[in-house]
C-alpha cells in the first residue's frame, strides 16, 4: 500500500512544505496509477476526498491548523494545487473504459435528454419605426449630415411662433395640438404642449450654433387626430435643415431627388409641387413616381403614379430673424438654407407593405416578429 499515515508537520518552511507536499503526491500517484476496477476507483476516491475521513480531509485539518499564522498562505497554495491533482488522477480513473460503473453513474448524471425542446433564445429586432428613422439618417448622413435631438414637450415659442406661426395664426389649425393643462397663467410663448412637428428643433439647432448647418432630426411628435388606418395621434419625423452661404432651391431638389433614390430605389422619380408652409417660402410637397407601380398608375397612387411623400421649402427669412435673437449670423441677407420634413410612419408603410399605422403601436408579436 503506497499510503502511509499523515505524519504531523513541525517545520513549515518552503523546504518542509514542498517535501511534505511532494511526498503526498507521489503517494497519490502511485495509488492511481494501480487502480483497477470501479471499486478501487471508488476506494481512491473516499481515501482522498472522503468528506470526513478523507487523507486531504486530515491535511487540512491537521497541517493547517497546526500551521503559524505566516505559513497558512503558502500551505494553502499546495494544498489547493494538491487536491487539483488528486481531482485529475480520479477524473483520468473515471474516463476508464466501458462496463466502469462509477464513470456510468457520472455520465448519467450529466446526461442530456436530446428529445427535450431547446432553450430557444429569441432574437430581438428592431423596430421598424426606428429602423426607418436609421435608415433616412443613415442617408443623410453620408451627405456630410449630423443628427440632433429636441424634446418632444415643447413650448408654444419653439413648435410655433419661432417657426412663424403667430400666435391666433389659422395655420396653426392645421396641427391640431395637445397641449399639457393648467398652463394658462404663463405667458403664451412659455407654455407647453406635445410637439406637433419636429420643426422646432431647427430653431433649437440654430440657436446653439452659427452657420453652416447640415443636420437631420429624427422623433416623435403627437397631434390630436383620430386614429383611423393612416393617421395615429403618435408618430414619427425625419426633419432636414440646411443653412450656409448661397444654398438655392437647386440644392434642395438635388439633395432630396438623391434622397428619395437612396430610399427606394434608383429608378424613383422626384417632382416639386407649390405649397405652403409658414416656416418655408417658397414651399412645396415632394411626390415621388408610385414605387409599386413604377408610375403607370394603380390603386396606391389613385392611379396618378405619383405619391405625396415630404414637405420643404427655403428656410422663410422671418425664421431667421427668431434665430438671430440669439446668432446674429443668421442674417438672411447673408446667408440661406432649405428645411424639409418626412413622416417615418408613411415611409414604413411603403416600404414594408404595411396598410394600418395602428400596427406599428400595437405590441402585437405577430407582426413585429416579421422584422427579425
Ligand atoms: N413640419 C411640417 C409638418 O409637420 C413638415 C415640414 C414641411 C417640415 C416643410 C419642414 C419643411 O422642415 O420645410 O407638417
Amino acid at each position: 500500500m503506497a499510503n502511509e499515515a499523515i505524519p504531523n508537520l513541525t517545520a513549515f518552511d518552503e523546504a518542509a512544505l514542498g517535501k511534505a507536499f511532494a511526498a503526498l503526491e507521489a503517494q497519490a500517484r502511485e495509488a492511481a496509477a494501480v487502480l483497477d476496477g470501479e471499486a478501487a476507483v471508488e476506494a481512491f476516491r473516499l481515501e482522498w476526498l472522503g468528506r470526513k475521513q478523507g487523507r486531504l480531509n486530515e491535511v487540512s485539518g491537521r497541517w493547517l491548523k497546526a500551521a503559524p499564522p505566516e505559513a497558512k498562505k503558502a500551505l494553502g497554495v499546495r494544498f489547493n494545487a494538491l487536491k487539483a491533482v488528486v481531482e485529475d488522477l480520479l477524473d483520468a480513473a473515471l474516463g476508464g473504459g466501458p462496463g466502469d460503473a462509477t464513470a456510468d453513474a457520472a455520465l448519467r448524471a450529466e446526461a442530456i435528454d436530446i428529445t427535450l425542446p431547446g432553450t430557444r433564445r429569441l432574437t430581438g429586432a428592431e423596430h421598424p419605426i426606428p429602423r426607418t428613422m436609421n435608415e433616412i439618417v443613415a442617408v443623410f448622413a453620408a451627405l456630410g449630415y449630423s443628427v440632433g435631438v429636441g424634446p418632444e414637450v415643447e413650448t408654444d415659442y419653439y413648435n410655433f411662433e419661432s417657426m412663424n406661426f403667430p400666435p391666433e395664426h389659422p395655420a396653426r389649425d392645421t396641427q391640431d395640438t395637445l397641449v399639457v393643462a393648467n398652463q394658462e397663467r404663463k405667458p403664451l410663448r412659455d407654455r407647453l404642449l406635445l410637439r406637433t412637428h419636429t420643426s422646432p428643433v431647427q430653431m433649437r439647432t440654430m440657436e446653439q450654433q452659427p452657420p453652416p448647418v447640415r443636420i437631420v432630426i429624427p422623433g416623435k411628435v403627437h397631434r390630436n387626430d383620430a386614429a383611423d388606418a393612416t393617421h395615429s395621434p403618435i408618430f414619427h419625423q425625419v426633419e432636414g435643415l440646411c443653412v450656409d452661404t448661397n444654398i438655392t432651391f437647386s440644392d434642395l431638389k438635388g439633395t432630396l431627388d438623391y434622397a428619395m433614390k437612396a430610399l427606394f430605389g434608383s429608378s424613383v422619380k422626384t417632382r416639386f409641387f407649390p405649397s405652403f408652409f409658414p416656416f418655408t417660402e417658397p414651399s412645396a410637397d415632394v411626390q415621388i413616381s408610385c414605387i409599386f407601380c413604377g408610375g403607370k398608375g394603380c390603386r396606391k397612387c389613385k392611379d396618378s403614379g405619383w405619391i405625396e411623400l415630404l414637405g420643404c421649402g427655403m428656410v422663410d427669412p422671418a425664421v431667421f430673424a427668431f434665430a438671430a435673437e440669439k446668432q446674429p449670423a443668421y442674417d438672411s441677407r447673408k446667408i440661406s438654407g432649405f428645411a424639409f420634413g418626412m413622416g417615418v410612419e408613411r415611409i414604413a408603410m411603403m416600404k414594408y407593405g404595411i396598410s394600418e399605422i395602428g400596427s406599428f403601436f400595437a405590441g402585437d408579436m405577430r407582426f413585429l416578429g416579421q422584422f427579425a
